[in-house]
């Protein structure tokens, strides 16, 4: 058999989701080499509808990265949010409670897109369908990549290795048992998510509790609607054709005066499951995990890409610190510096998931009071209402240095 092409980098990436290529990115502009390896075609990760929401400081690295001009042409720039219950909308708005901030809306292909034309303008490695990845000597000071590429069997030697591989990745796998502990929920429901050729009919994201379950109408441009609502689990696609999905979302989203939801052809629907999901800590050996491979949130925050986009930040500053001169003392903080923001962040999208869903074991509607309740507080009370709006927004601090 002949022997495996062999070559070396600083940093083996696996996985060009945003946290994978942020990461490229930001090592990139420090003079850092690295390679980033992903499973999927090109076409198939710039396709990929994801969620769409920015906090301030990933728009602000956009920018710090040279690749944010497309989004600044582009996106859509919120300044607040609708939570509508009772058929009535209240708006929490957002540049009224935390300064000014607010968030831009621009898909996560969008982003994966600019960073990967970024990538290979500057002519930095970035290989696609990449087969039969594993790692292995994660304990060494030469951590080792093995796969598969263009019929050709590989390896990469680096010194450190960023898993950035997503929820279903390899890399949190290769972790020895006992190595790591997890933190797991399920949710009862799931999201039934569509694409709309509609013209949005809201400026701002509506987030609706109705009888029937929560709803979302949110956006990706002044011509297509973004669209969610709460669903079974274990429900099927196929049981849902489009009249049957407009359906439900005109009775959810309905309100008491004469606003009406336009529809339009439906280009896109996926089910995603929702959990949450926290491994700890975030690196083993030389092995960094960043973004979903080592946290999944609930999708009520819209925190996912913009908590792998943090992680990551935190990872390139500590790898430059340590390649420059040695001093690895933000490496060793990395897990914890990152965990007081998972766990905030976590604490925040379950907050939202638990005020805004129905909980199909709520038998007495004891849990249904309690969501109103708080619903309730959010909307006439300024202390609470900034509670979500910082959140959503995105804290600039999280924890402490204790
Ligand atoms: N080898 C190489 N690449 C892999 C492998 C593997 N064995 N397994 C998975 N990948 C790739 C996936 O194809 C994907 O492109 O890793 C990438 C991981 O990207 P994401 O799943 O987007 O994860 P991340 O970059 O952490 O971004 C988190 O993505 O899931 C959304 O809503 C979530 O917004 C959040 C964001
Ligand atoms: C989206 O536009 O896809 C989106 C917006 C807000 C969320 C989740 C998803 O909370």
């Amino acid at each position: 058999m002949a022997e495996p092409s062999s070559r070396r980098t600083q940093v083996g990436i696996v996985g060009a989701g945003p946290a994978g290529l942020v990461l490229g990115r930001l090592l990139d502009l420090q003079g850092i080499d690295s390679v980033i390896l992903e499973a999927r075609s090109r076409e198939y990760v710039e396709k990929r509808v994801r969620a769409g929401v920015l906090e301030q400081g990933t728009v602000d690295l956009m920018q710090e990265m040279g690749v944010g001009d497309r989004m600044l042409a582009e996106g859509l720039v919120h300044h607040g949010i609708h939570l509508r219950f009772d058929r009535r909308d209240h708006h929490i708005a957002f540049d009224e409670l935390t300064d000014g901030r607010g968030i831009t809306i621009y898909g996560q292909q969008e982003v994966v897109k600019d960073l990967i034309a970024a990538r290979l303008e500057a002519d930095a490695p970035l290989h696609f369908e990449v087969e039969e990845v594993s790692l292995a000597d994660l304990d060494s000071e030469q951590p080792l990549i093995r796969y598969r590429h263009e019929g050709e069997q590989r390896e990469l030697r680096c010194d450190v290795i960023a898993g950035c591989d997503g929820f279903h990745g390899v890399c949190r796998e290769t972790v020895p048992e006992g190595a790591l502990r997890f933190h797991v929920r399920d949710y009862p429901f799931a999201w039934f998510g569509v694409l709309a050729e509609a013209p949005p009919s809201t400026e701002e994201l509506i987030y609706c509790s109705s009888e029937r379950g929560f709803a979302l109408h949110s956006m990706r441009s002044p011509q297509l609607s973004r669209l969610y609502f709460q669903c079974d689990p274990d429900e099927k696609l196929e049981d849902w054709p489009d009249e049957r999905i407009w359906e439900e979302l005109h009775t959810r989203l309905e309100r008491e005066d004469d606003w009406s939801l336009t529809e339009g052809p439906l280009v896109e629907k996926g089910i995603t499951p929702m959990r949450a999901f926290v491994a700890e800590p975030m690196q083993y050996g030389r092995l960094y995990l960043a973004g979903d491979a080592v946290h999944i949130v609930p999708p009520t925050g819209a925190k996912g890409l913009n908590l792998a986009v943090s992680d990551v930040r935190v990872l390139a500053e500590a790898l430059g610190r340590w390649f420059e001169g040695g001093d690895d003392s933000l490496l060793e903080s990395y897990s914890d510096v990152c965990l007081r923001r998972v766990w905030r962040t976590q604490h925040f999208s379950w907050w939202m998931t638990w005020m805004l869903h129905r909980f199909p074991d709520d038998e007495d509607g004891f849990q249904a009071k309690l969501s109103r309740a708080q619903l309730e507080y959010v909307c006439s009370s300024k202390a609470a209402a900034t509670t979500l709006a910082e959140n959503y927004v995105g804290l600039s601090q999280v924890g402490s240095e204790a």
